[in-house]
């Protein structure tokens, strides 16, 4: 069968999965009940509509339980999350931080407000998260340990932290990641923005590291509107991460007493009340991405088609179904035919280092991450609504 034969199956299969003959269907859409409604009246009635309020408490308790952290704390965004966690971690001025080429700009962008200078290491094609090996070869050929800790031979900056992403909600391989961390004494902030739910080795992805971070922005599983969260068993981490969101205001009767330079990253009560109704629908939503992805994959049996499933020993949200096509001009075509027959497909990001701001950051060998880029491709992934 050749790739346009296929993807007509692939079209045919989408519209009859979303019950949508003709109209245009996104790669993700939001998926709201009654309840998502109710919890906004009450935020609204109640008055607290920003920086406190009860859906806050309670949705950051929800989730603590929900993924086994000890604490998390609620932020207007991922990227704020991330921002806070790598700043907890005492990732300086002028320090290096770790992370992948293969990830979304924010990953990149967040090191970079601290003007730490990111450096790139390859990812694996069956997690398409870090490679632990591509890691381990970055440090054992380019790191000292010293007193300051591991410091790059290259560029003579201590490396201050190391942020592997669970690309598409795959799990990378985080265990190994973890243990060379702690080999090599720097800091693991885990990027779980696209990965909530996600569990490897019976363990939530996002709890390995000394923080981890979620995203709710509107393309995610559960979505508050905007809104991130940083979650941490340490008392201390939770406690400052709370205090520089919320511009470093100490409580006081009536003083505005700031004790150190602190940001405005606090998710508002009314995002809050949005996102508790959200994650009390979030194992449902999962089963049915479940489902979607068991159906894919089966089609994609029946088609030849290369379909990206959950590494072994994990258990994915299956955020984005992705399928990895031949080559780059097969690519191009099965872009360009589901896209002008209005079933939404997408490529995966460009690698941070062909980014202007990025390009001339340290890299080790992309060759993983380059065959991904060239070749892989999103499929539509939404939650679908129950049809009255
Ligand atoms: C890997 C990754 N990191 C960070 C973020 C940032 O999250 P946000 O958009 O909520 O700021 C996102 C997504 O949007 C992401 O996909």
């Amino acid at each position: 069968m050749d790739i346009s034969n296929k993807t007509e199956k692939v079209i045919t299969f989408i519209r009859d999965w979303y019950q949508e003959p003709s109209a245009f269907i996104p790669i993700h859409r939001p998926l709201f009940a009654q309840k998502e409604k109710e919890y906004l009246a009450n935020a609204i009635d109640s008055g607290w509509v920003s920086a406190q309020g009860d859906f806050l408490d309670k949705a950051e308790r929800y989730l603590a339980e929900y993924t086994g952290a000890k604490h998390c704390v609620l932020t207007n965004s991922g990227t704020s999350a991330l921002h806070i966690g790598l700043e907890l971690a005492d990732v300086q001025p002028d320090t290096d931080v770790i992370t992948q080429s293969l990830t979304f700009v924010a990953t990149a962008n967040a090191i970079s407000y601290l003007n730490a200078h990111p450096i790139f290491v390859d990812v694996e094609m069956d997690t398409l998260g870090m490679s632990p090996e591509s890691l381990l070869e970055f440090l054992e050929t380019n790191v000292q340990i010293t007193e300051e800790g591991a410091v790059n031979k290259i560029s003579g900056r201590r490396i201050s932290a190391c942020v592997p992403m669970h690309s598409l909600g795959f799990p990378c391989r985080i265990d190994r990641i973890g243990a060379i961390c702690r080999e090599y004494h720097i800091p693991l902030v885990e990027d779980a923005a696209e990965a909530l739910g996600t569990v490897y080795r019976n363990k939530y992805v996002g709890t390995f590291g000394q923080t981890g971070i979620y995203s709710f922005n509107g393309n995610k599983t559960v979505t508050s509107g905007g809104g991130g969260a940083i979650v941490t068993d340490d008392d201390q981490i939770a406690a400052k991460a709370r205090h520089i969101i919320t511009t470093a205001k100490q409580k006081d009767s009536w003083e505005y007493i700031h004790d150190q330079r602190g940001y405005n990253f606090r998710m508002p009560n009314l995002n809050a009340a949005l996102l508790l109704a959200q994650l009390e629908s979030l194992d449902s939503f999962l089963e049915e991405k479940r489902l979607l992805a068991q159906s894919y994959s089966r089609l994609c049996d029946e088609v030849d088609l290369n379909f990206i499933h959950e590494p072994r020993g994990s258990r994915s949200n299956y955020w984005l179904n992705a399928i990895l096509l031949d080559d780059y001009e097969e690519r191009q075509q099965f872009l360009k035919d589901t896209n002008d027959q209005g079933v939404m497909t997408r490529p995966i990001w460009k690698l941070m280092t062909d980014l202007p701001m990025y390009k001339n950051c340290q890299r080790s060998s992309l060759s993983n991450s380059m065959e991904l880029v060239s070749r892989l491709v999103n499929l539509p992934s939404s939650v679908r609504a129950v049809k009255d």
